[in-house]
C-alpha cells in the first residue's frame, strides 16, 4: 500500500500528560477533562497537572506561581537584540531567535540530565517566554518593554506587561483560558520535534527552539494567524457565501483553522473557545467577525466534501477571535500559542530526557544501479 506519509498512527512514547480520543472528540490532561479545567485551572495549576500528575496543593501552587514569575525576566542583551531587529520580523522569527539566544545567559543551558535543574530551567523559559511575546508587542510600537512583576499570575503578567497598566480581570481570565487550552496536545508536530531533539542529548534550548520552529507552520500554529486573515479577507457576512463557493467549493484553498490529524469529530477546544469568542463579541459590542466564523463552520459543516472527510473546526478557529477581539496582533497569535504549549514540550523534553535516540526509517524510492559519468560527459 503507497505510504501516505505523516507518521499516521505511529505511536511514539507513552505518556501520562493527555490523552485524545478523536473519534468522540475528548481531551484529559492527566485525568481531567479539558472542560473542568478551562472552567476551573489556572495555567500555573496546569504545568503543575503535567509534571507532576496531580493538581498543586495551596502552597505548592503559590510556589509554582512565584518561581515562574520571579524568573520571567529576560537579560537585557536579548532584550537589547530584539530591539535591533526589524520591526516587520515575524513574532514567531523572534521569538525562536530570542529562545536560541537565552540559552547563552542560562548558567544551566548545557545541564543534559539532571531532571530537577531541567525543571528549573522549564520554569524560566515559561515565563521569559511570556515576556518576550509582551515586550515584542511594545518593541514594534516603538516602547520601551515592561518587566514581569513577582505577584501576578502568568496570565495576568502578559497582560500588564503588554499594557503597563494594573492588568484587567477579563483580560487575564481570557489569556488562561486560553493557555489552559492549548497547554499540551499529545504527540502534535512541535511537541514530537522537542523530543527529537532531546533523544539526541542535546539541551533544552534547542528542543524548544524546535518546537517554535514546527509550530510557526499554516498548518500547526501558525493556522491560529491565518484563519485571522481569512476572516478579514471575507470581510462581512453577506460574503461567507460567495467566498466559500469561489475559494473552497470551486478553488483549490483549505479553511484555516478546520481539519485535524487525530479529531474527527468536535475538538472539544473549539467548542470551549466558540463560547468565549461569543462572549468577548457581546461585551465588545463587534461581534462581525464572530459571526463570519459561525457562518464559515455552517457552510462547510452543510457541505458533502467536510461531512465525508470529518472536518470539523479545530483548536485555532475560534481562538483567532478571541486573540483578535482581545485586540492583539494577528502576528502575535502563533506566540501566544508556544506560549502555552511550552508547558507540553517542557513536561515531555523532561520525559524524553536520557531515553532512546528517536530514529524511524525511509522507503527508498529512487533509481538503483547507475554508474558514475565523469562531469564533462553529464
Ligand atoms: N479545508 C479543506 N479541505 C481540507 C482541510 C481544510 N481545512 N483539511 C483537510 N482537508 C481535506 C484534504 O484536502 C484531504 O482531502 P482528500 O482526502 O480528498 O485528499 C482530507 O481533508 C484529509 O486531509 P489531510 O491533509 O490528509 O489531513 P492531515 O491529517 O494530513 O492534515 C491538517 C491535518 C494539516 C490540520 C489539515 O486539516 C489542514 O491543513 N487544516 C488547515 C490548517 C489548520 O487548521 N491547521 C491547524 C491544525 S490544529 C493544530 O495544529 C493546533
Amino acid at each position: 500500500m503507497a505510504n501516505k506519509g505523516g507518521l499516521e498512527g505511529a505511536v511514539v512514547a507513552d505518556i501520562t500528560t493527555s490523552f485524545i480520543d478523536g473519534a468522540v472528540g475528548k481531551l484529559i490532561y492527566s485525568g481531567y477533562t479539558i472542560e473542568d479545567l478551562a472552567e476551573n485551572a489556572t495555567f500555573e495549576e496546569v504545568l503543575f497537572l503535567l509534571y507532576n500528575v496531580r493538581l498543586p496543593n495551596k502552597s505548592e501552587f503559590e510556589d509554582l506561581r512565584a518561581t515562574i514569575a520571579k524568573s520571567a525576566t529576560v537579560p537585557e542583551p536579548v532584550l537589547a537584540m530584539m530591539k535591533s531587529l526589524p520591526t516587520e520580523t515575524p513574532a514567531m522569527a523572534v521569538l525562536r531567535t530570542a529562545v536560541s539566544m537565552l540559552s547563552a545567559y542560562d548558567d544551566d543551558a548545557e545541564n543534559l540530565t539532571d531532571k530537577e535543574v531541567a525543571k528549573a530551567k522549564a520554569f524560566r523559559l515559561t515565563g521569559q517566554i511570556t515576556t518576550i511575546c509582551a515586550a515584542w508587542m511594545r518593541i514594534v510600537k516603538g516602547e520601551e518593554p515592561v518587566a514581569p512583576r513577582e505577584d501576578l499570575t502568568l496570565a495576568e503578567n502578559f497582560v500588564y506587561m503588554m499594557s503597563s497598566e494594573e492588568p484587567d480581570a477579563t483580560a487575564s481570565a481570557a489569556v488562561n483560558v486560553y493557555l489552559v487550552l492549548l497547554a499540551e496536545h499529545g504527540m502534535n508536530a512541535s511537541t514530537f520535534t522537542t523530543r527529537v531533539v532531546t533523544a539526541t542529548g542535546a539541551d533544552m534550548h534547542s528542543a524548544i527552539v524546535g518546537g517554535i520552529g514546527a509550530l510557526k507552520g499554516p498548518s500547526h500554529g501558525g493556522a491560529n494567524s491565518e484563519a485571522m486573515k481569512m476572516f478579514l479577507e471575507i470581510g462581512e457576512v453577506d460574503n461567507v457565501e460567495p467566498w466559500f463557493d469561489k475559494n473552497i467549493k470551486n478553488g483549490d484553498r483549505r479553511i484555516m483553522g478546520i481539519g485535524h490529524r487525530v479529531y474527527k469529530a468536535n475538538d472539544p477546544r473549539a467548542g470551549i473557545l466558540k463560547k468565549h469568542a461569543e462572549a468577548l463579541a457581546n461585551s465588545s459590542g463587534n461581534s462581525k467577525w464572530f459571526e463570519i466564523a459561525v457562518k464559515l463552520e455552517e457552510a462547510a459543516r452543510a457541505d458533502q466534501y467536510f461531512i465525508d472527510r470529518n472536518l470539523y473546526p479545530n483548536v485555532d478557529y475560534y481562538s483567532a477571535i478571541v486573540l483578535y477581539t482581545l485586540d492583539l496582533d494577528i502576528d502575535m497569535f502563533t506566540p501566544l500559542f508556544a506560549m502555552s504549549r511550552i508547558a507540553g514540550w517542557s513536561a515531555h523534553v523532561i520525559a524524553q530526557m536520557g531515553g532512546r535516540l528517536i530514529r524511524p526509517k525511509a522507503n527508498y524510492v529512487g533509481p538503483e544501479g547507475l554508474s558514475w559519468t565523469p562531469i564533462g560527459e553529464r
